[in-house]
């Protein structure tokens, strides 16, 4: 029987299989992680992480339902320290990317300026995206001047690859102008979508929102927000130098949707909302199917058809 080839690269970083686990899923304590690195995911991303451990916002600040997930977790984490060392005694043999979410420019360049001294971070993903911190009820993301003076700051020194996780994009002047700004710096990847900020879920039965921070607003994921996933990598493959790498996240459940967002032009795919529905055995099942729906298309490998998408004429 063939082989079907699901590897695949971002930088010069090589994944075995393109599928992984998203940031701020089951990625943020010690047990989490271990079991993402004995799982098949191809690479493992943390929970974003600030200098100081964070307890987050008051409980409860995630709820699921059949389409989707609404979250305002506040950015609990066991600070930068805590995932810089976790591997140090540990032989490991897949890619290890660090999600940071710094609360202030300052704060993100030491953590940048943190994790470069840490051979074993394979990457860095910029967080530009977190909805929902009190204190900062800024997204980075829809900032473009933030956005070019920090990275400004952060290449001045920075050695490691670096990709950014955007937030959702919904018309043409902010993919322009945000794709203007990523194309002048030497990064690695973009990581599109976040969660869409801003959504509310009702309990019907008690008339009431399902989530305590934030008056129940929170970050909308899963199946519900897949069409403007695949739009933003689609709009990034267009839009974005060809050396950077689009890694898809946003509403995967199946092989088939994996194969959309890579039709679409990503590279690689996150998995967030139905790994936490789902837990670690997710990975052998996406994989399983993303292999069996490319052998029905007469494809061998994600590169026989990533980016591919015919539009209707
Ligand atoms: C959190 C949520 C996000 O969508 C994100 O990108 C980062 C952090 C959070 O609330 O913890």
């Amino acid at each position: 029987m063939d082989k079907i080839d699901i590897s695949t690269s971002i930088s010069n970083i090589k994944l075995s299989s393109c599928i992984m686990n998203a940031s701020g899923a089951l990625c943020s304590t010690e047990i989490e992680l271990l079991n993402l690195l004995k799982s098949s995911s191809g690479a493992i991303i943390t929970k974003s992480c600030t200098n100081i451990l964070r307890k987050g916002n008051l409980e409860p600040r995630y709820f699921e339902w059949k389409l989707g997930s609404i979250n305002s977790m506040g950015l609990p984490n066991l600070g930068i320290d805590f995932y810089l060392y976790f591997l140090e005694n540990i032989e490991f043999k897949k890619p290890f990317f660090l999600s940071i979410s710094g609360l202030s420019t300052e704060e993100n360049l030491l953590l940048v300026e943190k994790s470069n001294a840490f051979s074993n971070i394979d990457a860095l993903e910029l967080n530009f995206s977190c909805p929902n911190i009190n204190t900062n009820k800024k997204i980075l993301g829809y900032n473009f001047n933030e956005i070019s003076n920090l990275l400004e700051k952060i290449f001045e020194f920075n050695k490691k690859p670096v990709g950014i996780k955007l937030p959702p994009y919904f018309n043409d002047d902010h993919f322009n102008k945000i794709s203007n700004i990523l194309n002048k710096f030497p990064i690695s990847f973009v990581t599109c979508i976040n969660s869409i900020p801003n959504g509310i879920f009702i309990d019907i039965n008690k008339e009431s929102t399902v989530i305590r921070p934030n008056n129940g607003f929170g970050g909308i994921g899963g199946k519900i927000i897949k069409p403007f996933a695949l739009s933003n990598v689609n709009k990034f493959y267009s839009l974005l130098r060809k050396d950077i790498s689009i890694i898809g996240c946003g509403g995967i459940t199946s092989g088939k949707d994996i194969f959309e967002h890579i039709l679409c032009g990503a590279t690689a795919v996150q998995v967030g909302t139905q790994f936490i529905k789902e837990g670690i055995k997710i990975f052998d099942r996406l994989k399983n199917e993303l292999v069996s729906f490319i052998k029905n298309k007469d494809y061998s490998s994600i590169n026989n058809f990533k980016g591919n998408l015919k539009k209707v004429k």
